[in-house]
């Protein structure tokens, strides 16, 4: 089954591709490297022991996407890319939220106009209140240990958060 991994040069985007070229599967990657590099893709190959097909794009270009998708006749979409960290999202909101919102929308956008109608998404939660609030409401209340739970706290308390770091 033919794949479309997006952030596949990432931390978690680049493990998953291991396996699943290990599993069989024929994973296309799309990664535009503001955080990661070439090298992660070498070493995934050199790992599973097969080739894996990489372009260079960014999820906001919805033509490339829709190209991509469509060359590759792609089933579905599992989306790692997006910008994650917190102090920087909370120092630049508007480019987490242009990356990471509009990223997606035009990522989904691209697939509904290449007929791909499945998408995993592995939260990339910076800027998505809403995303926050659906994937956390479960797991309230967080144990303030880190930023990002404050934050998270702070959503569902309706306050600003403070943040140990500022
Ligand atoms: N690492 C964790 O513990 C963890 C936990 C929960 C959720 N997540 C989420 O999983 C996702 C991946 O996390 P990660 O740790 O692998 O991050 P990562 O930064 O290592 O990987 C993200 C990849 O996405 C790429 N990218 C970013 N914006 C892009 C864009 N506009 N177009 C194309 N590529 C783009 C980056 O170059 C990078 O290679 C993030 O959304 C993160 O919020 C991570």
């Amino acid at each position: 089954m033919n794949l479309l991994v997006t952030g596949g040069a990432g931390y978690i985007g680049s493990h998953t591709c291991v396996e699943l070229l290990r599993a069989g599967f024929e994973p296309v990657v799309v990664d535009n490297l503001s955080n990661s590099k070439m090298e992660a893709i070498r070493r995934v190959e050199r790992i599973a022991g097969r080739k894996l097909v990489f372009y260079r794009a960014d999820i906001r270009d919805r033509t490339a996407m829709r190209d991509i998708m469509a060359r590759h006749g792609t089933m579905a979409v599992i989306h790692f890319a997006g910008l994650k960290a917190v102090g920087e999202s909370v120092a630049e909101p508007l480019l987490y939220y242009d990356n990471n919102v509009a990223g997606t929308i035009s990522l989904c956008g691209a697939m509904a106009d290449a007929g791909v109608k499945r998408m995993v998404n592995i939260g990339a939660d910076m800027g998505f209140e809403g995303v926050v609030a659906l994937n956390e409401a479960l797991r309230r209340p967080l144990e303030a240990s880190s930023d990002y739970a404050e934050g998270i706290n702070a959503f569902f308390d309706n306050r600003k958060p403070v943040f140990r770091g500022k």
